[in-house]
């Protein structure tokens, strides 16, 4: 090119849509594919704009066009100067007439194509995220973030992060990733939802969106090692109330996405998602073991629900649902027994639609030190481990409800997709840490 590239002024493929015929446009991208027929020749550039058609011809190239068609493969990085032209057989009416081609780095024998299995896909994660569908998952992923970030600023929720290295299960030991520290054990944090308790002592709401981790050993197509949670804490706040803040975002991120991700969606089959407005049902937990075992699902009162229990109670409804009233022994010893009936807690979990299941658990936590203190020993737990946390009961303690939301998990029932672990660039499970 004999230029430096600060000096190219780029032009994205977005734009050559928005100019006039004639311009010239200097584009920089990819080669998503190259079809020659004698001699014209047709390169897909694509860029993170989009697609658009690039046309060679040999007759106004000359040599260089017969070594491009040597050299030119799916996925070479190209710098490209052409002629914008109207065309009604390109796609979007339009295509660039190449005064130039110049390739940036080569490409040979890319591997993603058609027909290759998912498991294939995993192991070329890092060449499959350039392709139209885990791009589009990940643009709504993006969105995602921005659209928690913003509600919660405009409900005047500050902010925080909590530690990733702790010392004491949140979420019951069994699922703890432990770590090497200086001579000592530590874990990787399951939840911030501790720390969050903490914090509604300063900001009264807070919310942390960070990277969790789960020994999750079951292998399923709704859990992940690694994962992003959206958490929220408020000081003053019911159980009712927590489930009013976690319906409120969720409808605000779906309106989103359905706003700001139209092509995204369209991508990924699902450009009928509708967001769901709240009220959501609220069903007891009660109802729902009934509602499990009415359809040939056996399970006893007390037991948690199983993937196939989840499915019946989540293709049961229209829009989430709320499942209140857990029993105790489902839950982790922080949450509120109910003052009415201390068997059950005031907690719930929502269940997304269409068979995607548990997408958040929330409640209200115990903020009295004596009730804590019991319920740490009832659970066979030992004191000492949660020694800063129960300190918070002794300072000006005031009752707080708070909840966890996996975006992962919220990706997956929004796009529909098969597996979990397409919701993430890339995924941790039980059998894969790499790419
Ligand atoms: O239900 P969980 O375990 O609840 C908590 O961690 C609470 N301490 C949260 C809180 O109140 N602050 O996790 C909350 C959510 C789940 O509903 C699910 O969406 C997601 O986190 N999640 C996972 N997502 C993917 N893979 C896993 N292994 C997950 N474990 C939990
Ligand atoms: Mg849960």
């Amino acid at each position: 090119m004999g230029r430096g590239w600060i000096e190219i002024k780029k032009t994205y493929v977005r734009d050559v849509f928005n100019v006039d015929a004639g311009c010239e446009a200097e584009l920089l991208g990819w080669v998503d594919s190259f079809r020659v027929h004698g001699g014209v020749s047709f390169i897909f550039l694509r860029d993170s704009t989009g697609l658009i058609q690039v046309t060679l011809r040999k007759n106004e190239m000359g040599p260089l066009y017969d070594e491009l068609v040597r050299i030119l493969d799916r996925e070479a990085s190209i710098y490209v100067r052409g002629v914008v032209r109207l065309d009604e057989r390109a796609p979007g009416g339009r295509e660039l007439v190449a005064r130039d081609v110049r390739v940036i780095g080569a490409s040979k024998d890319f591997p993603i194509r058609k027909n290759v299995g998912p498991r294939f896909l995993l192991d070329n994660r890092h060449l499959y995220l350039r392709r139209p569908k885990p791009q589009a998952i990940l643009r709504l992923r993006e969105m995602v973030f921005k659209a928690a970030r913003e509600w919660f600023g405009q409900e005047g929720y500050v902010e925080v992060q909590a530690p990733i290295f702790i010392t004491a299960a949140v979420e019951g030991g069994a699922t703890l990733f432990p770590v090497k520290y200086f001579g000592r054990t530590a874990y990787l944090s399951q939840s911030t939802q501790f720390y969050l308790e903490a914090a509604i002592y300063a900001f009264e709401k807070v919310y942390s969106i960070q990277p969790c981790f789960r020994a999750e050993k079951s292998r399923t197509r709704k859990h992940l090692t690694e994962f992003w949670h959206i958490e929220a804490e408020v000081a003053f706040a019911t159980h009712d109330d927590i489930m009013k803040v976690e319906e409120e975002l969720l409808y605000h991120i779906t309106s989103r996405l359905v706003e700001w991700g139209r092509k995204e969606l369209r991508i990924l089959g699902r450009e009928d998602f509708k967001p769901p407005e709240p009220p959501y049902p609220r069903i007891k937990y009660d109802e729902a073991v009934e509602l499990v075992n009415s359809k040939g699902v056996r399970m006893e009162w007390g037991e948690d629900f199983g993937a196939e229990a989840e499915r019946i109670i989540s293709t049961s409804f229209e829009k989430p649902v709320f499942i209140t009233g857990f029993p105790l022994e489902t839950r982790a010893f922080y949450h509120m027994p109910d003052p009415d009936n201390p068997g059950v807690t005031l907690s719930s979990d929502l269940y997304a639609p269409e068979g995607m299941g548990e997408l958040t658990t929330g409640g209200q936590r115990i903020h009295q030190l004596d009730l804590l203190l019991r319920r740490i020993k009832e659970e066979g737990l030992n004191v000492e481990d949660y020694k800063w946390y129960v300190d918070l009961r002794k300072y000006g303690s005031v009752p707080h409800s708070g909840f966890g939301l996996g975006v992962e998990r919220l990706l997956r029932w929004v796009g529909k997709l098969e597996h979990i672990r397409e919701a993430t660039m890339f995924p941790r499970t039980p059998a894969r840490v790499y790419p």
